[in-house]
């Protein structure tokens, strides 16, 4: 099941994507509990980490209990790009810098020309992917999408000039930035890095549970595969596939009880990282992903929406499952 990063031996194949205002450090540990090998945390900005903005280095936070964790920055300019990277190889415990050339949204992809829009020019990958390899001591990772269009599929040459420019691993999210999150992602572009490189490539998009992440990595024999939505409000999904890699077991669902005290525990965690207020804001998407499925939630799902204190939000939770 193990696989390794540079040096770094991970324990097994399913890892935690990065996933802005989710992977943080109470979600990267609850992931890493039910059997993640590998967390991704969050993107930060490389320009906010430079300007020490208090946001920004708040999001760095992490603890041993997550470890090995890989940090993801972003940016696109070449100097701020290795100043970032220096940083958190210096001032970080992340085990691993993972830079982020995937990201669709318009703030990251079109106003700082970072995140997917980097996938229009190769050159420029290789030379930031290089310059960081070169003043780093960390292993780098790279996430990356099919290309920037349906006419401009480009990943597996992407990924040779990552390859070339020293990364240890390179994950694929095989769909377009045009596609955004719709469609499916496509296979075959993830099998096709994988022919065509010698680091490990980490598999990503769709996997939702035990049978999906088998079929990629036997269809795409891919090293690894990453999780992103299909572990909203559903931690449990590392111990499912883990099980199902294992020797096909199909774990059951989590029960009422376990669902109930993970919701309370994951907001009494997100309320002591980051204070009462943000803690129930936060809760308000968590809330309904942990619902997803139960019937008769939606009165929970609206008192949640509204309710102004962390007791007020447990109070309706356990009325709600009694
Ligand atoms: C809420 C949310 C936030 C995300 N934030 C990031 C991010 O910070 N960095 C990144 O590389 N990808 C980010 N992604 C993309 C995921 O890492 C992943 O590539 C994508 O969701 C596809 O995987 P999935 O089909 O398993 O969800 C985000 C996705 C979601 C749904």
């Amino acid at each position: 099941m193990s696989f390794k990063i540079g040096n770094l031996e991970i324990e097994n194949k399913i890892i935690l994507a990065p996933m802005a205002g989710v992977s943080n450090s109470p979600f990267r540990i609850l992931s890493r509990k039910f059997g993640a090998g590998l967390v991704y945390a969050e993107m930060v900005s490389d320009k906010g980490l430079l300007h020490k903005n208090e946001k920004t280095m708040k999001l760095l936070y992490m603890t041993d209990l997550e470890r090995p964790m890989a940090q993801q920055i972003f940016g696109s300019d070449l100097k701020s790009m290795v100043d970032a990277a220096m940083y958190i190889d210096q001032y970080s415990d992340a085990d691993i810098i993972d830079i982020n050339m995937g990201c669709p949204v318009p703030k990251v992809a079109i106003k700082a020309q970072a995140g997917a829009s980097l996938m229009k020019n190769p050159d420029l990958i290789e030379e930031i992917v290089f310059s960081i390899v070169q003043n780093v001591k960390k292993p780098v990772t790279v996430k990356i999408r099919s290309g920037w269009d349906i006419n401009s599929i480009n990943a597996v040459e992407v990924a040779k000039r990552i390859e070339k420019a020293g990364a240890s691993a390179i994950t694929v999210h095989a769909r377009t930035r045009a596609q955004g999150y719709s469609g499916n992602a496509d296979l075959d572009i993830i099998k096709a890095v994988k022919e065509n490189v010698s680091i490990p490539v980490i598999g990503n998009g769709d996997v939702i549970d035990g049978p999906s992440a088998k079929y990629m990595l036997d269809y795409t024999g891919c090293d690894a595969i990453m999780i992103g939505r299909a572990s909203l409000g559903n931690p449990w999904i590392f111990r499912e596939i883990k099980a199902y890699l294992k020797d096909g077991t199909q774990i059951d669902r989590p029960s009422h009880q376990e669902i109930k005290e993970m919701m309370i525990h994951h907001l009494d965690a997100l309320c002591k990282l980051k204070g009462e207020k943000v803690g129930i804001l936060e809760m308000r998407s968590h809330g309904p992903w942990y619902l997803k499925g139960i019937e008769h939630a939606s009165t929970l799902r609206k008192q949640l929406s509204q309710a102004k204190s962390k007791e007020e939000v447990i109070e309706l939770i356990n009325d709600f499952f009694s």
